[in-house]
């Protein structure tokens, strides 16, 4: 090799040395089994551990692994990758073969206030369920979840409690599908409380994700504020040229 590892370039030792690693965490290695030490990467790849350092701090930066001071380096658990389909949470996880699950799940009629009656388009006194839940796969606590439903659209939702997926209550109780929603993204970082309720550290990385929901006859049938864990989630879109735009 002509060239000391560590640019990433293809051909490099220090591509090498990453396409090595990347093979270990996406075939060999399940998640948080802990990846060789920087001694016997650097001897294997003939690199410094500096060049080692920094290929396992990118694969951090990406996600994929993750450092435990004086234990060395683990695999991630893979990311959910989000698309643009309108998708609920339990068919989220369904479709990654994961069992979606809800903790802490608090259900009450409260009147909507200013802020989530402007949301729903309703006055502020009017009623709304909120629905609380801490979302879970496999067990595992993934995001934190506020949802108001108009109680006029589905009365008795609070008194009714909800265990299982919202959406399919919608559908097959009130008969309310939604076809479309305007939703953001927002990068936040998660405070003591809830980053207690998620089992992550303190002010780590999340995705504040708000979403009004409407059914086909345009009529508002969900606010929702999502709280996902940056670690666990990205979000994959397929994009588009605009015709007129493709020239360069
Ligand atoms: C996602 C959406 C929420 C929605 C929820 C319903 O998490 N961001 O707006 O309320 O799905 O999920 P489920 O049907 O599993 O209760």
């Amino acid at each position: 090799m002509a060239e000391a590892a560590g640019n990433g370039r293809a051909g490099t030792k220090g591509a090498q040395l990453r396409s090595y690693l990347l093979g270990l965490i996406e075939g060999e290695l399940k998640p948080h089994e802990k990846l060789p030490t920087e001694r016997d990467l650097a001897e294997t790849f003939g690199v410094t551990r500096l060049t080692v350092r920094r290929a396992l701090d990118q694969l951090g930066y990406e996600g994929r692994v993750y450092r435990t001071q004086g234990a060395g380096t683990f695999v991630s658990e893979p990311r959910i990758a989000k698309s643009v389909e309108l998708t609920s949470f339990t068919q989220d996880m369904r479709a990654r073969g994961l069992i979606p699950g809800s903790l802490d799940t608090v259900v009450e009629e409260i009147p909507a206030g200013a802020e989530i009656g402007a949301r729903l388009a309703l006055s502020p006194r009017d009623l709304v369920a909120h629905i609380s839940r801490v979302r879970t796969a496999d067990g595992e606590p993934m995001c934190i979840e506020n949802t108001y439903v108009p109680s006029k659209l589905a009365p008795g939702l609070a008194a009714r409690g909800i265990t299982g997926s919202l959406y399919q209550m919608l559908t097959e109780t009130y008969h309310l599908k939604i076809e479309k929603a305007e939703q953001s993204i927002h990068a936040t970082v998660l405070d003591p409380p809830l980053a207690k309720l998620l089992g992550v550290p303190e002010f780590s990385p999340a995705f504040k994700v708000l979403r009004v929901a409407y059914d086909a006859k345009n009529q508002r049938i969900e606010y929702a504020e999502s709280v996902y864990r940056a670690d666990r989630y990205s979000y994959d879109f397929v994009i588009f040229r605009t015709s007129r735009d493709n020239t360069n």
